[in-house]
C-alpha cells in the first residue's frame, strides 16, 4: 500500500497577499488570577498573542480556523461555486463562512454547541455520530454533499492518549459516513493526529477516492500534532 501522495511545492504555497493586513504585533501578558489555572491563562496568553487569531478577529472570521481550511482549499480548489457542503463540527463557525464566501450553495453545520446564525448556513445542535443527526442533515441538504469536512475534536480530557482516540474516532466516523454518502467525485476533509491510529480509515480512503493527502496549514499550530487528511474524487 502506498503512502498517501503529497501535493506538489507548488500547490501547497498558500498566498494571502490579497488579503494582507497589517497586524499589530504586540505581546500582551496574562496575569494569573487567582481561580485561573495556569493552563488556563497560557492558553489565553497565546490566544492574545497568535497572528492568526489576531487577523480573524480584523477580518471578521469566527474562528482562527478559518485560514486552515483557506490554506486547504487553496492548495485543492475543494470548495466549487454552487456546492453542497456539510460542515461537522461547525461552531463556531469559521470553515463555514470560508465555504460561503468561496461559492457554496448550501451548507449544514451540526455541532453540540450552539452556534450563532451564519447568513447562508443551516445549524443543527446534536451528536454528529447519531444516526438521527446524520439522517437530519442528509434531509435538510437535500441532495447528496459535494463535500464533507470535518474538524471536529473531542473534548480534551487531559489525557494525550485518550483525547487522540477521541478525535480519532469521530474522524473515522466522519470519513465512514463521507464514503457511504458523498457524490461521485466528491471530497472529504478530516481533522486527525499525526502518530497513528488512522491506517483502517487511510485504507478506506485510498480505496473510495482517487487521491489522499495529508497537509499540514501554516496556520496550524506547529506545536500541535493536528493535521489534516484530504481525500478527494469520491469513486
Ligand atoms: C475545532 S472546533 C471546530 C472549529 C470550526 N471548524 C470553525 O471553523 O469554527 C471542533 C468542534 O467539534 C465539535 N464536536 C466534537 N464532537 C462532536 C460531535 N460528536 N458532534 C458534533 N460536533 C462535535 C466541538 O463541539 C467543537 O465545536
Amino acid at each position: 500500500m502506498t503512502e498517501p501522495t503529497k501535493p506538489d511545492n507548488k500547490r501547497r504555497r498558500v498566498n494571502f497577499s490579497k488579503e494582507k493586513i497589517e497586524i499589530r504585533d504586540t505581546h500582551e501578558k496574562v496575569r494569573t488570577a487567582k481561580k485561573r489555572t495556569e493552563q488556563s491563562a497560557r492558553w489565553l496568553e497565546r490566544q492574545l498573542n497568535d497572528p492568526y487569531v489576531k487577523r480573524a478577529r480584523a477580518e471578521g472570521w469566527r474562528s482562527r480556523a478559518a485560514f486552515k481550511l483557506i490554506e486547504i482549499d487553496d492548495a485543492y480548489k475543494l470548495i466549487k461555486r454552487d456546492s453542497y457542503v456539510l460542515d461537522l463540527g461547525v461552531a463556531p463557525g469559521g470553515w463555514a463562512q470560508v465555504a460561503i464566501k468561496r461559492g457554496a450553495k448550501k451548507v449544514i453545520g451540526v455541532d453540540l454547541l450552539h452556534v450563532n446564525p451564519i447568513e447562508g448556513v443551516d445549524l443543527i445542535v446534536g451528536d454528529f455520530t447519531e444516526q438521527e443527526i446524520q439522517n437530519q442533515m442528509l434531509e435538510m441538504l437535500g441532495r447528496k454533499p459535494d463535500l464533507i469536512m470535518s474538524d471536529m475534536a473531542a473534548n480534551t480530557v487531559g489525557h494525550r492518549e485518550t483525547d487522540h482516540i477521541r478525535t480519532i474516532a469521530l474522524a473515522e466516523a466522519a470519513a465512514y459516513f463521507a464514503i457511504e454518502f458523498l457524490e461521485t467525485g466528491g471530497s472529504f476533509i478530516t481533522k486527525v493526529f499525526q502518530g497513528g491510529g488512522v491506517g483502517e480509515m487511510l485504507d478506506a480512503l485510498k480505496k473510495n477516492f482517487k487521491k489522499v493527502y495529508h497537509f499540514k496549514p501554516k496556520s496550524s499550530r506547529s506545536e500541535s500534532v493536528e493535521l489534516f487528511l484530504v481525500a478527494t474524487g469520491r469513486k
